[in-house]
């Protein structure tokens, strides 16, 4: 549906985006999450229309768009900071694109109410938006980003201005409509939960590039560089001197801490980085162990309780932290205290470690 080739494009010598290449299928819903400032409206402007790139290209459904205006380019797009008209109805603001293009009214009435139907704003078809909630406006916005039938959508951060419950639940109506819509979202953020419940694919940006693409679950599983490992949930980092390498099995000394064992295919002799997510590590309750596990020692710093789970700071020997934080068991969440000297477990096969580190792109 999408394929970018190579874009780039410079503000004054700063380069903001940086020779972005990706495919996006029909059907897709992809978000890309990147930090403020990391290029991801400039590139949706240019796949809109609004920019031109320095260099690269842009094809939708294989023709090639650069040469084509704004209004020509199959986009619809939903802006940071969407404004509807207060002065019209709902019904009006969802129906200004074929007004403009001069479609018949009665045409316009068919699509518009097809559309209220999806967005369930039926009852609000006459009213001003600023009668309306934020979450009803963003509806509105929909609406009429899509009515032009666009054969992608492009999102930019179009919940940041809602509170936080009703983000979730715009969420989970935003999947609906896409659906119902049978539309390709491309779908820009820099909340990672808000990019990872939308996506059937993601790609992560930093600096203009981008960093990997993947489901959410590969990304969150198998990171293929350090800055996604650290970017995207939680874990700990532990470097460690390559004491000994047997296949792909490497012994690391964390120093006073001890050794911990992990899967790697590099062939760093010297130093060697792998991560271990916090809801990996758990407390040693003596059981014997069905796999190879790493163990370490340290001293409880924090706890914090969330109900499914709760969160350890734990300070190891050589005055490192590592984060924990198991799911309760039926029997309850474990009786730690603040202070407590407890042993943690992790799996061998828990350990990862990334193909490229942060600056090797
Ligand atoms: N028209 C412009 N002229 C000069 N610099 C620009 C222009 N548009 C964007 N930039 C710069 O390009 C960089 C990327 O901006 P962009 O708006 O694409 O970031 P973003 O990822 O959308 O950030 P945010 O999450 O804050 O919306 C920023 O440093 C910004 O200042
Ligand atoms: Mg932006």
């Amino acid at each position: 549906m999408v394929k970018l080739d190579s874009i780039s494009k410079s503000f004054g010598g700063n380069t903001v985006v940086k020779n972005i290449s990706l495919e996006i299928a029909a059907g897709e819903r992809f978000t890309l999450l990147g930090q403020s400032g990391c290029g991801k409206t400039t590139l949706l402007r240019m796949i809109a229309g609004f920019e031109t790139p320095d260099s690269g290209t842009i094809a939708i459904e294989g023709q090639d768009v650069g040469s084509l205006p704004i209004e020509k380019r199959p986009v619809g797009l939903i802006f940071q900071n969407y404004a509807l008209f207060p002065h019209m109805s709902v019904y009006d603001n969802i129906a200004v694109g074929p007004r403009i293009r001069k479609h018949s009214e009665s045409d316009i009435a068919k699509r518009v109410d097809e559309l209220l139907e999806i967005t369930h704003l039926k009852a609000l078809r006459d009213v001003h938006p600023g009668q309306i909630s934020g979450g009803e406006a963003q509806r509105v916005a929909l609406a009429r980003a899509v009515i032009n039938r666009p054969k992608i959508l492009l999102l930019d951060e179009p919940l940041s201005a809602l509170d936080l419950s009703l983000r979730q639940h715009l969420r989970e109506e935003l999947v609906e409509m896409q659906r119902a819509l049978n539309i390709t979202f491309l779908f820009v953020t820099h909340d990672q939960e808000e990019a990872m419940g939308l996506a059937t694919r993601m790609g992560i940006m930093d600096e203009g590039r981008l960093q990997q693409v993947g489901t959410p679950a590969e990304l969150y599983e198998r990171p293929e560089t350090d800055f996604v490992a650290e970017f995207l949930g939680d874990v700990n980092r532990l470097t460690g001197k390559v004491e000994q390498r047997t296949g792909n099995t490497v012994t690391l000394s964390l120093g006073p801490t001890g050794n911990i064992q992990c899967i790697s295919e590099s062939s760093e002799l010297e130093n060697q980085t792998c991560y271990v997510r916090p809801e990996k590590l758990f407390f040693d309750t003596g059981r014997p162990q069905t796999q190879p596990v790493n163990i370490l020692q340290g001293t409880l710093r924090s706890i914090q309780f969330f109900g499914s789970h709760s969160r350890y700071q734990l300070e190891l020997a050589g005055g490192q932290m590592l984060t924990l934080s198991p799911q309760h068991r039926k029997s309850g969440c474990p009786q730690y205290s603040i202070g407590d000297s407890v042993r943690v477990l992790f799996a061998v096969s828990d350990v990862f470690t990334t193909r490229r580190g942060a600056n090797e792109q």
